[in-house]
């Protein structure tokens, strides 16, 4: 499994991983009914590549793309950026998720961001118990638009790339 920053071209091996994505995992990363598809805009947003507004870390086994954490943030130069990350369905709960983001969080430090936001279902107890594992136990969101909204400084989150458990590679 090789952990890496997004390059240009990746957007074909999200276009290609879909077929490892299941609906609910689409949905839940976006919050809405995805068709079983990505949305088309956000193939355009991830081919316009690396830029100071976004950036993304990828994980990669076998040419397949099995998972990626991004950030993105307005103004390009905001020290608050929101987090996403999307793990393919045969690479969940194997820790992947958690890599990514530590292997991004140095990237994002250097990028000038300080703290981290992320809106989550509250019925998506992976991406709730993703956060407390990472942030701590104590977070609690805030309530906003129908979603918890969880706001947390950077430095909780360990920025060395965790390792991989034996379980990821089957
Ligand atoms: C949420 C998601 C990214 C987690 O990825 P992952 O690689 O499976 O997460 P990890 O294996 O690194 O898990 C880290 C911790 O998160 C929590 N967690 C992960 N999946 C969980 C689940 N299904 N139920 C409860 N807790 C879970 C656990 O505390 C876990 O630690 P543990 O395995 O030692 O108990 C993945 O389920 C996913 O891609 N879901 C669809 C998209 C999504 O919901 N994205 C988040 C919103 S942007």
């Amino acid at each position: 499994m090789l952990i890496r920053p997004w390059q240009t071209g990746d957007e074909h091996l999200v276009e290609a991983a879909q077929r490892n994505l299941s609906p609910r995992s689409i949905d839940r990363r976006f919050l809405a009914g995805s068709g079983g598809r990505l949305p088309a805009f956000y193939l355009r947003h991830l081919a316009a590549g690396p830029r100071p507004e976004w950036d993304a870390q990828v994980a990669v086994a076998g040419g397949e793309l099995c998972g990626w954490a991004e950030y993105g943030r307005r103004p390009a130069a905001s020290p608050a950026a929101d987090l996403a990350v999307l793990v393919a369905d045969p690479w969940q709960r194997t820790g992947l998720a958690t890599a990514l983001i530590r292997a991004l969080v140095h990237r994002m430090i250097a990028a000038g961001v300080r703290t981290i936001q992320a809106d989550v279902s509250g019925a998506n107890q992976a991406s709730n118990g993703l956060i407390r594992a990472l942030a701590g136990p104590d977070q609690s969101p805030s309530y906003e638009d129908g979603l918890l909204r969880y706001t947390f400084d950077l430095s909780l989150v360990p920025p060395v790339p965790a390792p991989i458990p034996a379980k990821a590679f089957g």
